[in-house]
């Protein structure tokens, strides 16, 4: 089982719509499939479950539990998502009691409890994907120690490209200490709109920057991402044979190829 988490300590770039519609994706590709819900906003539990899940779910049945250490059976913090193939550990605004500012200072035990439970569920996925928040903090943290993988969403703007530098500096502190063995797949350009050349000069200087660790796959601006979540659905089912789909299967296929490192990364970049 394969553990990667979407991370930019910037909002709205696109990690959570980009989570859901991969899940969908990789579903349909045969991958049988976790969800973690890591922001307490739980804008993935929303899109998947509608609005009104909030309110009905008891933080007893959500990531909360499992980050207050309640020593919860996995089985009651994991549910269906509506997607075939898909489960989902929800989000829950409870989960900000783990939103501490510094969590590498809190006890071993306290930093795996997320990792903990994933190794527990390890023989039913092949692959988890954590939703985390825009924060550098707690939630962010317990998934970084889960995690062997990092995916970076970041917009081609200046605004989105700043929160880089400073998640570069957690993964150094959470491979010097929770988890060597982090590895960073990419930094993945979204709601790419390749008649804005502003758009283009960034992926530019993105790729002259990092190279090989950007995605070549981009995800492109389009109406659908929201439509299909708004419909509680992923582009696979929603519209599987328009662009983005087709844009969102090649992304999945490259994400595939990137969860084994295939060299270092200093070379790589
Ligand atoms: N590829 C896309 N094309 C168009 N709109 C998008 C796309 N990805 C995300 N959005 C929209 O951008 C907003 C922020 O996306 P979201 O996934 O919630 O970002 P984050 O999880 O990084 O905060 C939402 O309104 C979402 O519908
Ligand atoms: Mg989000």
């Amino acid at each position: 089982m394969a553990v990667v988490a979407y991370l930019n300590q910037k909002g709205g770039v696109g990690k959570s719509s980009t989570t859901h519609h991969l899940a969908g994706t990789l579903a349909a590709m045969g991958r049988r499939l976790l969800l973690v819900d890591a922001d307490p906003q739980s804008s993935l539990t929303q899109g998947l479950l509608g609005p009104e899940a909030l309110d009905d779910i008891d933080p007893a049945e959500t990531i909360a539990a499992v980050l207050r250490g309640e020593d919860p059976f996995p089985d009651s913090v994991i549910r269906p998502s509506g997607i075939s193939g898909v489960d989902l550990m929800p989000g829950s605004q409870s989960a900000n009691d783990a939103n501490v500012p510094r969590p590498w200072e809190q006890d071993c035990a306290a930093q795996c409890r997320l990792a903990d439970v994933l190794t527990e569920l390890a023989p039913r996925y092949d692959l988890v994907m954590i939703d985390c928040p825009p924060t550098l903090s707690g939630c962010s943290w317990a998934a970084l120690v889960a995690a062997d993988s990092l995916v970076v969403p970041l917009q081609a703007e200046d605004y989105g490209s700043q929160g880089v530098r400073a998640i570069q500096d957690w993964i150094a502190t959470v491979r010097a200490t929770m988890n060597p063995g982090l590895h960073l797949a990419g930094y993945l350009i979204t709601m790419f709109n390749p008649r804005l050349a502003i758009h283009k000069a960034y992926e530019s200087r993105l790729r002259a920057t990092y190279g090989s660790l950007v995605f070549s796959t981009m995800v492109p601006y389009a109406a659908d991402f929201k439509e299909a979540i708004a419909a509680r659905q992923t582009l696979a089912q929603y519209k599987p044979k328009g662009a983005s789909a087709k844009v969102v299967r090649a992304l999945a296929e490259e994400l595939m190829g990137r969860l084994t490192p295939a060299q270092p990364e200093t070379e790589a970049a």
